[in-house]
């Protein structure tokens, strides 16, 4: 069963630029990871996924690779990455390597060569080069959207456009390439060879494009979205990945919204899972979340494979800030400065939050920080933002460095001992975080940390078999695990109880479960 130990794991996100700084540059590193290795084995996870660290010009927060068997600079070496995940394995946790296969770097050797080559040319064919239109081509090739806002083309000295779904420092790759195929099979070896025990696939639904870039139009298959012919290109991968042993695991970025084509990744012989986004865009509402899980069980029980629970990450917005809006859902299309939030209110969901996904059958992830109850960083100083996003919104949109902001480890005091005191960290942390260090939180039974390192050791105990509760009051979610049952109470009433407590958010009241709080009850 240990070599299926994705189907119900705990796996916690690490965002090497913001996690430890182990040489004191005031950059998160592997060095600083190594050295914060057994806080993550005590927090009781099974593996840990690490955003990208390959060497790249982080135009896109290091989702623009410029080599993709490397290791960047500033956050170590290669040697380094082996023996994290040496170390790593030695204390159970298993390592999950980002693959970016999409795009590339403006930097990488191919892209750079591209640009060197003719029109026209074989270099120039693992990309999508095209000339524009218009009189003098001098319009884009098509009538596409960036996934960062604006034209998804740019235009070179010589007349060609090439295609970027995301900022013009990411060329996207061209998938009809047998070669572009052939490489990316070569780099899964390269990180399984290494000891990765599985990759997570970035933008996984966006490879393939209509071979003719044909503009978007309804009722025809989308262009470039959840394309029919990805399927095959994550078949072969599964072959890699099961050539192993143990068995390598593929863990999907997938942002399609129909439940049922979602699953057709999840297929036996493609990925074992992919993040469930369903969930994470819900309202703090009863109704909304039982249906998305209902829709999430029930898309994911033909094909055979686990669901997995996601409240955030390093592109959506900090749990309790979105709790704590007036709309709690989340939405890129809708983020904008300036929305107000009340952070007490949004703590308290995000707790009932943490219970009701850890007692979710299926795989649960955690994003560096939600164990600690980070805010989003609202108010960062414009000079020092950098996500893409961004600026290709004009400014509108305040992006995702706010929920990138470096962990807090000790201290009263920024840098919190995220990097040797007196440095400046890559970006401000807030002067009012020093009750959220992890140091403030050790030994406070009342902390978000503790609730984390409690819920995820007694998840351990929720194996059994999953099934709503009957009779149910309005705006309660009511469910048991085998002889565990978790009630989740929404409404705006004190909810009676019996049974011996396992797990609560918050205090009860009178023996009775306030709103906006969770309890697991044997
Ligand atoms: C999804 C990643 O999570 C995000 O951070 C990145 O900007 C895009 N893919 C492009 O690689
Ligand atoms: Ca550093």
């Amino acid at each position: 069963m240990s070599e299926q130990w994705w189907r119900n794991a705990a796996i916690y996100q690490v965002y090497p630029r913001s996690f430890a700084d182990g040489n004191g540059d005031g950059i998160g590193d592997l060095a600083g990871v190594r050295a914060k290795l057994t806080y993550l084995a005590e927090l009781g996870v099974d593996a840990i996924w690490f955003n990208p660290w390959y060497p790249s010009p982080m135009a896109d927060g290091g989702y623009d690779v410029a080599d993709y068997r490397g290791v960047e600079p500033v956050f170590g070496t290669l040697e380094e990455a082996e023996q994290l995940i040496a170390d790593a394995s030695d204390l159970g946790l298993r390592t999950i390597v980002d693959i970016v296969p999409n795009h590339v770097s403006d930097q990488h050797p191919w892209f750079r060569a591209a640009l060197a080559a003719a029109p026209g040319s074989p270099e120039r064919d693992l990309f999508h080069f095209r000339e524009g239109r218009g009189e003098d081509g001098e319009l884009p090739p098509n009538d596409w959207k960036s996934e960062f806002g604006g034209c998804p083309w740019t235009r070179l000295p010589d007349g060609q456009w090439y295609l970027h779904l995301f900022a013009a420092a990411q060329p996207d790759l061209n998938w009809a390439h047998p070669a572009v195929r052939e490489e990316h099979l070569e780099i899964l070896r390269f990180w399984f060879d290494r000891g990765a025990a599985g990759v997570r696939i970035d933008s996984a639904g966006l490879l393939t494009k209509d071979p003719d870039l044909a503009d978007v139009e309804p009722g025809r298959p989308h262009p470039y979205v959840d394309r029919d012919d990805l399927h095959e290109i994550y078949r072969s991968w599964r072959a890699v990945a099961d050539s192993y042993s143990p068995p390598r695991v593929l863990i999907g970025e997938i942002w399609v919204p129909d439940a049922e084509r979602f699953a057709r990744y999840l297929r036996p012989d493609e990925m074992h899972t992919a993040f469930n986004f369903d969930f994470l865009a819900r309202p703090w509402d009863a109704a909304a979340l039982r249906e998305s899980i209902d829709t999430t069980l029930a898309a994911h029980a033909p094909v055979g494979a686990p669901a997995t629970w996601v409240l955030a990450n390093h592109d959506i917005t900090r749990t309790v800030t979105r709790y704590g809006r007036e709309d709690t859902r989340f939405q890129f299309a809708t983020k904008s400065f300036g929305t107000p939030t009340d952070l007490d209110l949004g703590r308290r969901r995000a707790r009932a939050a943490a219970l009701l996904s850890m007692a979710l059958p299926g795989a649960l992830y955690l994003y560096q920080g939600e164990e600690l109850g980070l805010p989003e960083v609202e108010d960062l100083p414009l000079d020092t933002l950098q996500d893409p996003m961004h600026f290709r919104s004009g400014g509108t949109d305040p992006g995702r460095d706010g929920c990138r902001v470096p962990l807090p480890w000790s201290g009263t005091h920024p840098p919190y001992g995220f990097t040797r005191e007196g440095k400046d960290p890559w970006l401000p942390q807030p002067l009012d975080w020093a009750p959220l260090t992890v140091e403030a939180q050790n030994g406070d039974p009342a902390s978000m940390l503790a609730l984390y390192r409690e819920g995820i050791r007694t998840r351990r105990e929720l194996r059994g078999e999953f099934g709503w509760l009957p009779d149910a009051p309005e705006g309660v979610l009511a469910f048991r695990r085998g002889d565990v049952r978790c009630l989740v109470n929404l409404s705006a009433s004190p909810l009676p109880l019996d049974g011996e407590i396992l797990l609560a958010s918050a205090p009860l009241t009178d023996g009775r479960l306030p709103t906006d709080t969770a309890v697991w009850l044997r």
